[in-house]
């Protein structure tokens, strides 16, 4: 634990202070705490969003006996941008350093593209009012807030999809055309060919057929003679 401390306090780039990341659905209390009024933390933007489109955020941390806020945002899926005062670490939305408060209200505006496809999402996010003491102490957290969004092509896309649907009848009736044409094409087919077929067959004299043919014929001949023979005898 010392030696954590230590570390902390020789790299300024892992102080709390300057963001604090992966406590975004318990919040801030386990550390901080021992201020007063009460804090709260607020997401707000777009409930939906269509697949792949990405929308602006903002969490508000207010608490007007506090001079300096901070945050830790996550996401459900998707992925966040940082916004202006604000920076991604580890995936999730924290202040680079605490931010000044005006009339007790801090905003972190931040982005947030969704999935490419569609379903149910939320930005987890606590924010933190503090003195600016640069401790732990003295500071009030807010409950940890959820902010659900929902992913959804949008209402746009589903009206022109009938437009399309209606296309499709014209399509279809075309289609009968092709048929009708069809049975043409195979009494062209058919007959033309096979008959040519067929012909060509014989006449190219394979042997195969004709000779079982005419042995068959000689065969049914000679017992037919035989059996007329028998008859006149
Ligand atoms: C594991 C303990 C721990 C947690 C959890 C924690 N912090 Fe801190 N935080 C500290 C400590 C220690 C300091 C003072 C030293 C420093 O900056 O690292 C501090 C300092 C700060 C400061 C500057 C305070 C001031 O008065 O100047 C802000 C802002 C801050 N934290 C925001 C947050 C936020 C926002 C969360 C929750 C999303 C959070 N912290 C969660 C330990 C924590």
């Amino acid at each position: 634990m010392f030696t954590v401390l230590l570390a902390l306090l020789l790299n300024p780039a892992l102080a709390n202070g300057n963001g604090k990341t992966g406590v975004s659905t318990q919040g801030c209390a386990q550390c901080h705490g021992g201020g007063t009024g009460s804090t709260t933390a607020e997401i707000s933007g777009p409930a939906q969003l269509a697949p792949g489109e990405t929308g602006d955020y903002i969490l508000t941390v207010s608490n007007s006996d506090m001079s300096h806020g901070g945050l830790d945002v996550s996401a459900t899926g998707g992925s966040l941008q940082a916004g202006s005062n604000n920076q991604l670490k580890s995936g999730e939305i924290t202040h680079s350093s605490k931010t000044a408060m005006a009339s007790g209200i801090v905003t972190f505006d931040f982005k947030w593209t969704a999935p490419a496809s569609e379903g149910d999402f939320s930005l987890k996010g606590a924010g933190n009012a503090v003195n600016g003491d640069g401790q732990s102490r003295g500071d009030t957290p807010s409950s940890p807030v959820t902010f659900n969004i929902t992913v959804k092509a949008a209402a746009t896309d589903d009206t022109a999809e009938p437009t399309d649907d209606t296309s499709q009848p014209t399509d279809d009736t075309s289609v009968p055309t092709d048929d009708t044409s069809q049975p043409t094409d195979d009494s062209n087919v058919g007959g033309g060919d096979d008959s040519n077929t067929d012909s060509g067959g014989k006449d190219d004299g394979c042997g195969c057929s004709a000779t079982p043919g005419v042995g068959g014929a000689a065969l049914v001949g000679l017992i037919g003679l035989g059996m007329l023979r028998r008859r006149r005898a």
